[in-house]
């Protein structure tokens, strides 16, 4: 298949292409398009074979659903079963990087949905994502726009080695903002009334959702590894996620005896290093990936899966990162690493 590429700066004067992409999503083509957490493998959510096709070029297993986004979040009425808490949440975060699951409508295809009776809504808050589902009276499923097992893309070079000739038109956007994909939450329900369960952190934090909704549970699977034979509540936790070849070892301790240990390594061998800018006086320059600087999280985000398909090109015998704090957007930042980590901690 021929892949168009389209670069867009301005969706306002990019309007032919942006209703040409709008047009191959309509007959049921894909088109990979830039939102402000990662790029995006769109589909029409409403066609089963739409998502078929998406999964295809994905590589990916068609029971982990999709997220099916739109252009308003009064849009998720149509395709979902919707309420006060979700209007509550739309209001305070959207459009913007928070993605909820609700009780489906019947016509949402169980193809988009993996076969759940939920489906998972998101109004990304990108001037593109948001020119694109304008033009589209559907709403657009996407998974992130790489290979199964491979760094969400942030830049449309990931998406082109990854997915050039498997999708009709990718759009070129430029740099992902966010870096990391939306949170992800369910509402739930029990005696003591509605909650939100954590299935996925993002840039919407833990504490920013609370405002929002007094309880919030964290979903086991964002901190642990799972016991084997135990299903996830979100599909997607159960596989192994951006996934370096090189082999990625998280440090945890102090910062002296982690930037001591990386030392004594790089003296001993060849590694690739993601590490804070304040350590880059402190080691050698070969195979230094700077993440930002220790405290700035928001940079780190950004930076992160760029870096661990940059690192991954070095062909050296094991990429170290620091394990980041397990909070704010270091949840989410601690949630990708230890998959892309495959749950390897080393405490030095
Ligand atoms: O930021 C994002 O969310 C990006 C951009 C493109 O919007 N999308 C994204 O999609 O990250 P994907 O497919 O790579 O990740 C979606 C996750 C998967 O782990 C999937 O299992 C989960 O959402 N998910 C989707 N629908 C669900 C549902 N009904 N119930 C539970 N989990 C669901
Ligand atoms: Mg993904």
């Amino acid at each position: 298949m021929h892949t168009k590429v389209f670069r867009i700066t301005d969706p306002l004067v990019a309007v032919t292409e942006l209703r040409e992409a709008a047009a191959v999503l309509r007959k049921g083509g894909l088109v990979v398009f830039p939102t402000e957490t990662v790029y995006g493998l769109g589909g029409n959510g409403l066609s089963a074979d739409a998502a078929e096709r998406i999964y295809a070029a994905k590589g990916r297993p068609s029971n982990n659903p999709l997220i099916i986004h739109v252009h308003h979040p009064a849009e998720a009425d149509k395709y979902a079963h919707t309420g006060e808490l979700y209007r509550r949440l739309a209001a305070a975060f959207m459009p913007g990087p928070l993605t909820v699951v609700l009780p489906k409508r019947d016509l949402v295809p169980y193809a988009t949905t993996g076969g759940l009776d939920t489906v998972a809504v998101r109004c990304p808050d990108h001037p593109i994502a948001q020119a694109l589902l304008k033009e589209c009276d559907f709403p657009v499923a996407a998974p992130s726009a790489n290979l199964s097992g491979k760094p969400s893309p942030t830049v449309a070079e990931h998406v082109i080695a990854d997915l050039s000739g498997r999708v009709d038109v990718i759009i070129d956007g430029g740099e992902s903002d966010i870096g990391l994909e939306s949170t992800i939450v369910k509402l739930d329900r029990d005696q003591n009334g509605e909650y939100l369960t954590l299935l996925r952190p993002g840039a919407i934090t833990t504490d920013a959702l609370t405002c929002v909704c007094e309880r919030v549970v964290i979903a086991p699977a964002v901190l642990e590894q799972l016991k084997d034979g135990e299903r996830p509540l979100s599909p997607g936790m159960m596989y192994k996620h951006y996934a370096p070849t090189i082999p990625l070892v998280l440090l945890d301790g102090t910062p002296e005896d982690v930037l001591a240990f990386l030392q004594k390594e790089q003296a001993e061998k060849s590694c690739a290093i993601l590490c804070y800018l304040e350590e880059i006086p402190h080691l050698k320059a070969q195979n230094l990936f700077p993440v930002g600087e220790k405290n700035d999280l928001t940079t780190q985000a950004h930076c992160l899966f760029s870096l661990l398909r940059e690192a991954d090109k070095t062909g050296s015998s094991v990429m170290y990162a620091h394990l980041p704090p397990p909070d704010g957007l270091g949840l989410a930042l601690y949630n990708r690493m230890i998959r892309a980590a495959a749950h390897t901690i080393q405490k030095v």
